[in-house]
């Protein structure tokens, strides 16, 4: 059942994706949330950032990092000379936001993000970026199919291929609002990003 849903996603266009994720009740997370999250940006775009998954603010506006940790990751594309929908695409492994029994944000369990995962999958496979920004673990391990295990640190600072498209692991926006040191660590991962895309755009 769960392979021909996700053999049905890898068929459809933008308007059926965008439908199918509005509607989608294939896990729990449907359950309690006010709006899904598909996604912003530009359907041609040469970056594509991918986060873990709708925080009490972006469930509230439908929309992706809209939080505190969207405003970094503002100026984190800023400093690449690029902004939000310009040539960039913005989407999470996870659709609808996660919340614990406190109603507090929480990482989306592995079965979650497995049964969420056609979408964003299709979703590069429509938009063909030129490089993926994983930022934190959600993202790389679920791209990557990794030990949850694996620490970010491990993982950034090397370019990596999903589908053979370059993929850089770096540091959450939410991370590094709590630890600003790591941030020129993150400024590091975001230049191999950009010679990624660049040395992707030539071949
Ligand atoms: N954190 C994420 O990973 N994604 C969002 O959209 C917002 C916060």
């Amino acid at each position: 059942r769960a392979l021909q849903r996700a053999d049905a996603i890898a068929e459809m266009g933008w308007d059926e994706l965008e439908a199918s994720v509005a509607g989608c009740r294939a896990c729990g997370l449907c359950k309690g949330r006010a709006n899904t999250v598909f996604g912003v940006g530009d359907r041609k775009a040469k970056w594509l950032f991918v986060g873990e998954g709708p925080g009490y603010n972006e469930n509230l506006q439908g929309e992706p990092f809209v939080g505190a940790a969207g405003h970094l990751l503002d100026n984190m594309m800023r400093g690449l000379d690029m902004q939000r929908g310009e040539n960039t695409f913005i989407a999470n492994v996870v659709k609808c936001r996660p919340t614990d029994a406190q109603g507090k944000d929480r990482p989306p369990t592995p079965e979650e993000a497995a049964a969420c995962l056609p979408y964003l999958k299709r979703q590069i496979e429509l938009i063909k970026p030129g490089v993926i920004v994983a930022l934190g673990k959600t993202a790389a391990i679920s791209l990557l199919g990794l030990d949850p295990e694996t620490p970010v640190g491990q993982l950034r600072g090397k370019p990596h291929r999903y589908a053979k498209l370059p993929l850089v692991v770096t540091y959450h926006p939410a991370y590094l609002l709590r630890k600003p040191i790591e941030k020129s660590k993150a400024w590091a991962d975001l230049c191999l990003a950009a010679n990624a895309a660049d040395s992707a755009g030539s071949v």
